[in-house]
């Protein structure tokens, strides 16, 4: 069977869109000291774009490695923390850097765990947005772009593994 990568958004679209997202949040951050909270391993490429479009001075980066126990291209909402974060982030505001946003349950269940760390205040920017699977209400601060029901790889998103390294987000044709 042959595979083809039917692209969705360039890079060029998505570096502009991170450009903005970036400008908004140095704006909107400006008083605070700011931790973005990636989540990994989806976010490593939106997240490394998007720290370097803030132009702050008190911004710090984390990580949060995370493994879902969902099978195939579903997710089960049910996250395995395979890496914490560095530092306690009590007082501090964070930013939950997600790649994507789909049933809503990987990010419902990182906002429970973040409020157990006591931030100062917890928002969340996910690159990619598709409302139409939401199985739970979360508010989703800082949206990159709202995309169909499609699954969708590359800019960090993968497919079994495969594609994360695709300077491009497309959807993955077999015939
Ligand atoms: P949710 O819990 O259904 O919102 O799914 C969140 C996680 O599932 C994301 O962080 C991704 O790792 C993965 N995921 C959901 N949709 C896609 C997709 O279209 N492509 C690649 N990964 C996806």
């Amino acid at each position: 069977m042959s595979e083809r990568v039917v692209p969705l958004l360039s890079a060029e679209t998505i570096a502009a869109r991170v450009r903005e997202l970036g400008q908004q949040i140095a704006d909107e951050y400006r008083d605070k000291n700011v931790v973005l909270v990636l989540v990994l391993k989806g976010s490593f490429v939106f997240g490394a774009d998007l720290a370097r479009a803030i132009d702050h001075p008190r911004c710090r980066v984390d990580f949060l490695g995370t493994r879902s126990y969902g099978e195939g291209t579903d997710s089960s909402g049910v996250v395995q923390i395979t890496q914490d974060l560095s530092r306690p982030v009590e007082g501090e505001d964070v930013i939950i850097v997600e790649d994507i946003v789909d049933t809503g349950l990987t990010i419902a269940h990182l906002l429970e765990l973040m409020k157990t760390r006591r931030p100062a205040s917890v928002k969340v920017c996910a690159l990619l947005h598709k409302p139409a699977r939401k199985k739970v209400e979360v508010q989703v601060d800082y949206v990159g772009f709202t995309i169909e029901d499609r699954f969708v790889i590359g800019y960090g998103l993968d497919w079994a593994e495969r594609f994360r390294n695709l300077p491009f987000i497309g959807v993955v044709e077999r015939g």
